[in-house]
């Protein structure tokens, strides 16, 4: 990085006001003139743009018809896979895998940079307790803690070295700031937030990405308490360079700089450019405010000169950083050997298997068993489809490289049983007929194993839902196979947010929760089905029984009245599902939870352990949770905070002893002037299968 920026710092030197300008553009649809600005050097960066041949071409005008020869950094949302298509972040979060997710990004950026794409809007690392939003389905779910371990493991995943030992693609933590903390699920909509949750449950990912090396970061759309992200003083220069020391690129969000605009923040587009500018938004994406404005803008401000400087250093050192001017082509062959190479759709099958959170199963229904099943109904709108399995933001996935349910069960479990399907209904619609023909084929078989869920519009980039019910003609097939007929009925959820499920929960004989599970979610569900893969995903968000709960999320503050009345007339208080549930085939009992003492320095710190042991008859993993409150402070402190787990394989009778140690950086908080502290007094701490259940105990911090 150093030598990258003294080289930056070197052309910087030399170069023109028009030149500068033009590596702040970024546009993301190329038309001629678009093409002829690359020519003249006024584009530093694109999206949008596929093929190794096309973006060559492209980098050949930037590097041969410009007086410097800059190359274009090109990017792309690549985020759960490029080709191969991984489950959605948020499932991959549910594995509670890092190795896992970094792997996934890896593989991802391998087959991006194969043609020329070095830079990944990715990860979205927005905690979110919105499960109406639609990008839920992009985070790591509710949590600050997993979510900032998930943000390290992708960045650092995205960002490995490549042959040459440069990052394969610079990775983008995005949307700074509070980007999931929207007014009522409404996509872009306003944020507003204390400092205090700014910094407990928004900021902490960011940092920890940024740590981990990521090399941008994305402005969001919305606004944070009153000033629009992608302006926001406070957020990108206060936080972000001055407190955190940031020094890699920061991009608007889509058009965001100019939508201030609308935001009531800006006059005008030269205002909105202005303000982007100042607030220290290098690269502007496709709304071309930059182009337009900064040059008279500089002209009437020259103290802004200073500005643009910084901003076209940060994007040249990045240039020089991912190897672009050694090397600004791409071998038009390399894709051949890479993209959906073996090795990464194995992959993608076990990073499905493991996004697998198994929420039910009556004794008797799941492994699969083909002595008493013999013949399997596979019923479902999500059974077969190749499109959907593979979730929102899959662009570059491809329908015909997806393996359905029904595709894995017909290839692979032909000498077991005998396979049938009926789509049953659409996902948002009746099926003509297709009900009846779904009963009556669950009626002949011995299971039926029914995919609902969400389809790929119904999740993602504002795709909002004020019912997050399983929609009523796909729950319906269930409600009917159920009373018509005594086959067990095996749901398989295929979908990107928490969804309200009471009856489902109530009825179904086992519930397998595999969310969009990408191009090999065929076979990894099959995997889950069949027992060859023992689930050992664990929610990374909390279920509600109704979307007139949500927000609902476990690290919730005590009220003052907490068991006086109940919460709600109509609903159960409590959660469908807590944060950190999950079943397996086998079961695992907790015991001899020990602390190595029962008071501590506030610098000190305690080790916390307990046993696990494997009670049933099958091998399989544990993902034991720990976690902590602060019971009387100086600022109220959550019910629970999660602050560590460990995962763990055992075999049926084994045991295992697992060890967390507890320091400042745990057991610490913001006090009332936001200085993080450790403060005196008691502590509860729990160590459980899931956020709702744990062994428990005490210590002091004197
Ligand atoms: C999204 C970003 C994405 C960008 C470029 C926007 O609409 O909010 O997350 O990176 O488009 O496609």
């Amino acid at each position: 990085m150093e030598q990258a920026r003294k080289r930056a710092e070197e052309l910087l030197k030399i170069m023109t006001l028009e030149e500068k300008i033009g590596q702040t553009v970024q546009y993301g649809r190329y038309d001629d003139r678009r093409v002829e600005l690359i020519a003249a050097g006024r584009v530093g960066s694109m999206l949008n743009v596929y093929g190794a041949e096309r973006i060559n071409e492209l980098q050949k005008l930037a590097v041969e018809k410009t007086r410097l020869g800059i190359p274009l950094l090109i990017g792309d949302d690549v985020i759960h896979g490029y080709r191969t298509i991984f489950p959605i972040p948020l499932a991959e979060a549910a594995s509670w895998n890092l190795e896992a997710m970094e792997n996934n990004a890896r593989i991802a950026a391998v087959e991006a940079a194969s043609e020329g794409i070095r830079w990944t809007f990715a990860p979205m690392v927005d905690v979110t307790r919105e499960a109406r939003w639609g990008r839920i389905a992009e985070g790591a779910g509710e949590d600050v803690y997993l979510g900032s371990l998930a943000a390290v493991a992708r960045v650092k995943g995205f960002q490995q070295a490549n042959a040459e030992g440069y990052p394969t693609v610079a990775a983008c933590v995005k949307h700074f700031a509070g980007y999931g903390w929207v007014e009522g699920g409404r996509d872009y909509d306003t944020t507003d937030m204390s400092e205090r949750t700014l910094r407990e449950h928004i900021l902490p990912p960011f940092l920890a990405g940024i740590q981990a090396g990521a090399m941008s970061v994305m402005t969001a759309f919305n606004e944070v308490s009153g000033v629009p992200a992608s302006s926001n003083v406070f957020l990108l220069r206060d936080i972000l360079r001055n407190e955190w020391g940031f020094e890699g690129i920061t991009v608007s969000d889509w058009e965001s700089i100019e939508e201030v605009i609308y935001h009531g923040y800006a006059e005008d587009r030269r205002d909105a450019a202005m303000k982007g500018m100042r607030a220290g938004v290098d690269m502007d994406m496709h709304s071309g405010v930059y182009q337009e404005h900064l040059a008279s803008i500089i002209e009437e401000r020259p103290d802004m000169l200073k500005l643009l400087d910084e901003a076209v250093l940060r994007v040249l050192t990045i240039k020089y950083a991912l190897g672009l001017f050694e090397n600004p082509y791409t071998d038009v062959h390399q894709h051949e050997k890479l993209i959906l190479a073996p090795e990464h759709l194995q992959q993608a099958r076990l990073s499905a298997s493991q996004s697998v959170v198994l929420l039910k199963n009556n004794p008797g229904i799941l492994p699969l068993d083909f002595t008493k099943h013999r013949k399997i109904a596979l019923i479902g709108p999500l059974a077969d489809d190749h499109h959907h399995t593979m979730g929102c933001w899959s662009h570059k996935g491809r329908e015909e490289d997806v393996q359905t349910v029904r595709d894995a069960f017909t290839a692979e479990l032909a000498p077991h049983a005998e396979i049938f399907y009926e789509k049953g209904s659409e996902v948002k619609e009746e099926l003509e007929g297709g009900l009846e023909r779904a009963v009556a084929l669950a009626e002949q078989c011995d299971i039926a194993i029914v995919a609902v869920g969400e389809s790929e519009d119904m999740t993602g980039e504002h795709y909002n839902r004020t019912v997050i019910n399983l929609p009523e003609c796909q729950e319906r097939v269930i409600r009917e196979i159920k009373s018509r007929t005594n086959t067990p009925v095996v749901v398989v959820l295929m979908n990107g947010r928490p969804l309200a499920i009471e009856w489902v929960q109530e009825n179904a004989d086992a519930i397998v929760e595999a969310w969009h599970p990408g191009t090999m979610g065929g076979g990894g569900i099959l995997d889950v089905l069949t027992g060859a893969y023992n689930p050992s995903g664990r929610l990374p968000v909390t279920f509600p029984r109704a979307t007139g709960q949500v927000p609902i999320y476990y690290n919730r503050k005590s009220t003052g009245r907490p068991n006086l009345y109940e919460d709600y007339l109509d609903c159960d208080d409590n959660e469908l599902y807590p944060f950190g549930f999950g079943l397996s085939y086998t079961t695992f009992a907790y015991s001899d939870l020990s602390l190595d003492r029962t008071s501590i320095q506030a610098d000190g710190e305690i080790k916390v352990s307990a046993r696990i042991t494997n009670t049933g008859t099958r091998a399989g993993e544990e993902t034991a949770q720990l976690y902590i409150r602060d019971m009387v402070g100086s600022t109220t402190r959550p019910v629970k905070e999660l602050k560590g787990y460990r995962k763990l394989f055992l075999q049926p009778g084994e045991s295992a002893e697992v060890d967390f140690t507890l320091t400042a950086t745990e057991l610490g908080m913001l006090d009332e002037k936001l200085e993080f502290t450790v403060e005196p007094g008691k502590f509860t701490v729990w160590v459980g299968p899931h956020s709702a259940e744990g062994l428990q105990a005490d210590f002091l911090v004197v």
